[in-house]
């Protein structure tokens, strides 16, 4: 659950919740085919090792491996924050290492959102300290508005306006991972929105 670390659920047992369409499922696998492209024509001969951050980055990893062309490999890595302002406060650890070396390689990291960066930040100081052949970054969506981080993606999806999205990997409460497209979720009301938190 990125974005915002408290989207409070509704005092009722079942909220009315709605997913408003943010990006179809078409226009995802279309940007997945065009930065496909572009990682292969920046490293022409490379084996390419993408490395995905559990759990929302899966999709996106296993669509964007079958879309470049050439020799890839892929491996996971899973982070938690502590606590409940987590990201902001930079407290990220590992709970699950990767179960190959970076040495050496040319490493994509691959995740479903960027969004305050302390994630990410987290993973290219470790990644660094192992010395991969090349690291690049590789995000379906940005949220610039929120960026606590100084750190940016060289390859980006969608760059997107700062609301709750879920959708393609990214969920609430561990639902909507599923769906095929991102959308907006609101809850309740119509006109309440999860907006995610400074
Ligand atoms: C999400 C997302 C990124 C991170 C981005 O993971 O997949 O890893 O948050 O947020 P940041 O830029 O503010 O650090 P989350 O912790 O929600 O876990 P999940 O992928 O299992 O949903």
């Amino acid at each position: 659950m990125p974005q915002s670390k408290k989207p409070r659920p509704q005092a009722s047992k079942a909220p009315r919740e709605s997913v408003k369409i943010l990006i179809t499922g078409g226009r995802i696998q279309r940007r997945i085919q065009e930065i496909a492209k572009q990682i292969r024509k920046d490293f022409p001969d490379e084996p390419l090792h993408l490395v995905s951050v559990l759990k929302g980055g899966v999709f996106f990893l296993t669509d964007l491996a079958r879309s470049i062309s050439g020799e890839v490999s892929f491996d996971f890595i899973a982070v938690s924050s502590y606590g409940q302002n987590t990201h902001s406060s930079g407290q990220v650890r590992l709970t699950r290492d990767l179960d190959s070396s970076v040495e050496g390689k040319t490493v994509i990291v691959v995740e479903d959102i960027l969004d305050t960066g302390m994630t990410l930040q987290y993973l290219l100081r470790l990644f660094e300290q192992r010395k991969p052949k090349h690291l690049r970054v590789a995000v379906l969506l940005d949220k610039p508005e929120r960026r606590i981080a100084d750190v940016r993606a060289d390859y980006v999806g969608f760059s997107i306006p700062n609301e709750f999205v879920v959708g393609y990997g990214l969920d609430y409460a561990e639902r909507y991972r599923n769906l095929r497209y991102v959308g907006i979720l609101t809850l309740g009301s119509d006109t309440k929105k999860v907006v995610a938190e400074k």
